[in-house]
């Protein structure tokens, strides 16, 4: 059996990456490393937690020591590295956290890897999960494709753009093989409701009004998380060692086009009068640094390992929604902070 590292498992992609490993590779040992901040909860992988392949461990990326007598114990031969600070918004207000986990906390990973291989790579690897906002911003036409300069704009985007290039250079100063793939705008069930579309449907729930930054005409490329979890899947099992992959939806949308849909959506789901929820969007001050568009040119994945988003965004707005209704515990138990309990309840 081999034992697999995925860092950042009890977040919103790491979740579904972890249950799609485990349930689909008996033949892994999954071995969930997260430091359970705010944005990590177990509650995402209940239904996991009791498996035979699955291991959960508590710890931070940015103790040296600790993830070096991890890497030790337990030999991985590959690690799929999620762990992040993930929110635009907080890198601006405390862009040192960002530097903490994303920057130095990939280099702990890498040092271990590279210290418990001693340059003896054969059959590991080390993948990246990264972003789309490393390259900067879009005007109003073109697409990122991996050949596209990096030209971070934000703390959060400054910080993986660094990250990406340690990654790279593990690979050509000392051979270690790794393969990275830069996603966009992912949404779908166990997102934390401080980005765009799961913090807009619990406003719309709660009657509370929808924060539209600035004019609204900015732009992202939605895909559906569990699209994004099978394209991980994929790179990992068959992407090129050194290679870039480039994940999107192939589903651009402006903003306030987007939450104009999800009002209605909402609207049908909740039996409110078409227009209720739309009345409460209030524009508020744009944020700082607000990059104009994001749109992915995935043809590489595509053609290269045959992947494309299952689901047209109608489709997956639809079951993100009816995930949040049906699990308003999960949402209460976040809002209120109850979340981070079960743990200690859990494991100790
Ligand atoms: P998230 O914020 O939901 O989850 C991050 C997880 O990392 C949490 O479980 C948290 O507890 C854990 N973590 C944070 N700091 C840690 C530390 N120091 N040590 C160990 N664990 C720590 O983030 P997400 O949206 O699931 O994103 C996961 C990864 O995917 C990130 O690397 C992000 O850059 C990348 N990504 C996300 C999106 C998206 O739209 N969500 C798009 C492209 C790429
Ligand atoms: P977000 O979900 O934070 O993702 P990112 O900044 O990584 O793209 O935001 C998506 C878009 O929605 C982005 O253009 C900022 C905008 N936005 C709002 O207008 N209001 C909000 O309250 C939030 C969280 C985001």
């Amino acid at each position: 059996m081999k034992n697999i590292l995925i860092t950042g498992g009890a977040g919103f992609v790491g979740s579904h990456v972890v249950r799609l490993f485990v349930n689909s590779y008996p033949n892994y040992h999954i071995f969930n490393l997260d430091a359970l901040t705010y944005a990590g909860n177990l509650e995402n992988l209940k239904d996991v937690e009791q498996k035979q392949n699955y291991t959960f461990i508590k710890g931070d990326i940015t103790d040296a020591t600790f993830i070096n007598s991890l890497f030790e114990a337990h030999q991985f031969a590959a690690v799929i590295h999620l762990a992040a600070e993930s929110h635009v918004d907080r890198s601006i207000k405390e862009p040192l956290a960002f530097v903490k986990t994303n920057i130095l906390g990939t280099i702990n990973l890498l040092e271990a890897f590279k210290t418990i291989w001693n340059h003896d790579f054969s059959e590991k690897r080390f993948y990246h999960i990264s972003t789309d906002e490393v390259y900067g911003t879009l005007g109003a036409t073109g697409l990122f494709t991996e050949a596209t300069a990096y030209d971070p704009n934000s703390p959060y985007s400054a910080s993986k753009a660094s990250s990406d290039h340690f990654v790279r250079a593990y690979g050509e100063t000392y051979g270690m093989p790794y393969v990275i793939s830069n996603c966009s705008n992912n949404y779908g069930p166990n997102q934390f409701p401080e980005k765009l579309i799961p913090l807009f449907i619990n406003n719309i729930i709660n009657n509370k009004p929808l924060p539209v930054y600035g004019d609204g005409n900015y732009t992202r490329d939605w895909l559906y998380v569990i699209d994004h979890a099978n394209a991980i899947d994929l790179v990992f099992h068959k992407g090129k060692n050194k290679e870039t992959y480039n994940i999107g939806g192939f589903n651009e949308w402006k903003n306030i086009d987007l939450v104009k849909l999800l009002c209605k959506q909402m609207d049908v789901k909740l039996g409110r009068p078409l227009g209720t929820s739309e009345e409460l969007i209030t524009y508020v001050k744009d944020r700082p640094g607000h990059d104009l568009r994001y749109a992915i040119d995935a043809s590489k994945i595509k053609s290269e390992l045959g992947w494309q988003p299952s689901v047209t965004f109608e489709e997956g707005l639809g079951l993100t929604i009816n995930w949040y209704l049906e699990n308003k515990e999960w949402l209460n138990h976040v809002t209120s902070g109850e979340y981070q309990d079960y743990y200690e309840k859990q494991y100790t």
